[in-house]
């Protein structure tokens, strides 16, 4: 029997991940942005300690999931691949002994999205972003550039962003 209005509804559920979420500034409004789907917010475990006064606790009580892990290593498996759309918000330059470095981010973000996917990256720094760009072209034989514009074409917050910042933002081939 057709079900019109329960394909809508499938067609409308999805996966959005958000990868070092930090203080969580984004996850609140994705959630509300997009009450079907599950957002999940990914951060180091280190970071869980320090939740306490920030929007990550609005951002689970509206229905975020959030996963403490190395997303270098401890990604679930069962994601790869599916995810319709991934995030990060990539401020500083990283890759200290802590931290993945932004071409182990850029890994991290094409192992989890879905073919015809939407990669997501607002940089603060031009070198984060062509890094990222090169992993991605590899991954995905296209061309993929960074683009410079103002933080307030970045429809994402961050305390860290600087007046230019460097956006990767494409659909993964089918
Ligand atoms: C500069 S902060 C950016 C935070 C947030 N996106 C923002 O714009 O406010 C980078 C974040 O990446 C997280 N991070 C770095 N390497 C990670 C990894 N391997 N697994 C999970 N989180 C990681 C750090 O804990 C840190 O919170």
């Amino acid at each position: 029997m057709s079900d019109p209005e329960g394909m809508r509804k499938a067609e409308q559920a999805a996966i959005i991940v958000e990868l070092a979420f930090g203080f969580a500034p984004n996850l609140v409004k994705l959630k509300r942005q997009n009450p079907e789907a599950r957002v999940i917010g990914i951060e180091r475990p280190e970071m869980a300690p320090f939740q306490a006064d920030t929007s990550y606790q609005e951002a689970v009580a509206e229905g975020a999931e959030i996963m403490f892990l190395d997303y270098r290593k401890d990604l679930p498996k069962d994601l790869f691949g599916s995810v319709d759309e991934v995030i990060v918000i990539a401020p500083q330059p990283w890759g200290n002994e802590w931290y993945a470095s932004s071409s182990e981010t850029a890994e991290a973000m094409a192992d989890l999205v879905r073919p015809g996917g939407h990669i997501y990256v607002a940089a603060a720094e031009a070198t984060t972003a062509e890094r990222m760009a090169k992993v991605f072209e590899k991954r995905f034989g296209m061309t993929v550039e960074p683009k410079e514009v103002s933080r307030f074409e970045v429809p994402f917050q961050s305390d860290y962003l600087l007046d230019r910042v460097w956006v990767i933002d494409f659909f993964t081939p089918r």
